[in-house]
């Protein structure tokens, strides 16, 4: 199981691996990196991006030989080994707890580069388990990546909520936040989002948009990369770059606010402040990235979902490795000054419901943690990543996983396919 760090070499020295933490964090914040994040818990998959040089290890990945997670379908696992991750009960589906009613309409508004895809997948899971309708794109896994909701880009004609119903349960799938149209599909939805810390965020953004190239070309040899690109971020952010307009405050953006360049200082804060205040209003809650399973908790909680329904395999580890000056940060964060604001707001309200959860908080954690390391040790190959997409590396399941780590391993893209093929099917049969 990994420690602190999806790194192969980590798994190897398991037994090492809460001393390993507890080094990363001090070497970490000895250095001139700033790194976000609670000692003791840091969840094995979000230590990735921040890093620092001197701490990467020069460990070869294999690329996977045979079919990788995405090529395997559920008809390939009829032999399906002994698991001990426990199915959904038929009482658990229903209900997990007694004193509280399941929440099963949630719009999930999927912010970029927040582990957000981790989170969709757990909805997915949660959804399909139950046979909820779900919103989908017609084709593909985004509504849009730029504009907020809109009904029209849904072909309810096609895709119509099942069995005859009037409304969906459930979006998941990109597509900024429009309240007034996403209630018109889904009335009376809990709404949900996940922010992450402005300075990992931009940098995670930063290489997966693959901004990198501009800088390349503008400076050839560029030491820093990411140092040249906040040097004026402006210069880079242009029409032809990739999702430029996730740049600037893009957490707000994809929530709602479009910021200005030219907006500074308290004219900005005024503006900020003032949406902060109705997203607190609009949205039941907010989970953050850095604090993962300690949101999930809440999450469970809010929504009286199980424990077993928030068990997750992380999507994609990044592979930036940037280090981050503390002037290049400050720099950062001036810039996206906004998206900072909406970060302390939520932290501050997520440790807010963390104090209310009452005493059992940390034993829960431990299960969490537990059932997450128990998952990993019976679903994931620890010898293989898949590299294919460079932006990001992936786990690969154990030729043996059961069906239950398939469904776990599904993203959101192929998750989303197999949602839309399902509910085709439904209704036809429904409408026969
Ligand atoms: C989030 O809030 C908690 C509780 O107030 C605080 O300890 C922590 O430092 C905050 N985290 C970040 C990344 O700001
Ligand atoms: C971090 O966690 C480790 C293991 O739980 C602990 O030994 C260490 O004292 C902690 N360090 C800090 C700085 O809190
Ligand atoms: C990794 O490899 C590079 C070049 O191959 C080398 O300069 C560096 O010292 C290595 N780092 C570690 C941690 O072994
Ligand atoms: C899936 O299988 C096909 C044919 O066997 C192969 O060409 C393709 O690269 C595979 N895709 C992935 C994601 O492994
Ligand atoms: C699963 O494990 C249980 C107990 O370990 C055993 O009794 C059962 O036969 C196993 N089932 C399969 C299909 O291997
Ligand atoms: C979901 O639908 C399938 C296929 O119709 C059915 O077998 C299953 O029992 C349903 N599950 C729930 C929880 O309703
Ligand atoms: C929706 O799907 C139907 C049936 O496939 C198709 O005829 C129609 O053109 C689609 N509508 C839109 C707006 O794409
Ligand atoms: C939404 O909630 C309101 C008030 O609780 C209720 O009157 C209404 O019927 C609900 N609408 C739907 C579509 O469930």
């Amino acid at each position: 199981m990994l420690g602190c760090s999806g790194r192969r070499v980590y798994a190897l020295l398991f037994a090492l691996s809460a001393a390993i933490c507890a080094f990363v964090y001090v070497v970490v914040n000895a250095d001139n990196l700033v790194i976000f994040m609670k000692n003791q818990s840091t969840p094995y998959w979000n230590m990735q991006e921040l890093r620092p040089a001197h701490l990467l290890m020069n460990v070869t990945v294999p690329v996977p030989t045979q079919s990788s997670i995405q090529n395997r379908s559920l008809a390939d696992l009829k032999n399906e080994k002994n698991t001990s991750i426990t199915e959904p009960t038929q009482e658990s589906l229903k209900n997990a707890g007694t004193e509280c009613k399941q929440v099963t309409k949630v719009v999930y508004i999927k912010t970029h580069k927040t582990a957000s895809s981790t989170m969709a997948s757990i909805i997915q899971r949660f959804g399909d388990s139950r046979n909820l309708s779900f919103a989908v794109p017609p084709r593909g896994h985004i509504l849009s990546s730029r504009y907020g909701f809109k009904q029209n880009m849904l072909n309810s004609t096609k895709y119509p909520p099942l069995n005859g119903g009037t409304h969906y349960d459930i979006l998941t799938n990109h597509v900024g936040y429009n309240r007034h149209e996403m209630e018109a599909v889904i009335p009376n939805a809990t709404y949900i989002t996940v922010l992450r810390h402005p300075v990992n965020q931009l940098v995670s953004a930063f290489t997966y948009f693959e901004w990198t190239k501009a800088v390349k070309a503008y400076r050839r040899g560029s030491a820093d990369l990411f140092a040249t690109f906040m040097e004026r971020p402006t210069r880079f952010l242009t029409g032809k770059m990739k999702f430029w307009w996730q740049g600037h405050n893009g957490q707000l953006y994809d929530l709602g606010l479009k910021t200005q360049n030219k907006d500074t200082g308290k004219k900005l804060d005024d503006r900020v402040h003032k949406y902060i205040a109705v997203l607190d209003r609009e949205l039941d809650l907010v989970l953050i990235t850095e604090y993962f399973d300690e949101s999930l908790l809440i999450l469970k909680n809010q929504l009286c979902w199980s424990m077993d329904d928030i068990v997750y395999i992380s999507k994609g580890l990044g592979t930036s490795h940037h280090i981050i000056t503390q002037q290049t940060r400050d720099k950062l964060l001036k810039w996206n000054r906004g998206d900072f604001l909406l970060y302390q707001h939520f932290n501050r309200t997520l440790w807010e419901k963390i104090a209310e959860y009452g005493p059992t908080f940390e034993q829960d954690l431990k299960q969490l943690r537990g059932k997450l390391q128990e998952t990993f040790k019976e679903c994931i190959n620890p010898l293989k990543m898949n590299t294919k997409d460079r932006r990001e590396r992936k786990y690969v399941l154990k030729t043996t996983a059961s069906k239950n780590c398939l469904k776990m391993s599904f993203d959101d893209i192929h998750y989303t396919n197999i949602i839309r093929k399902k509910q085709l099917k439904t209704n036809d049969e429904f409408s026969s």
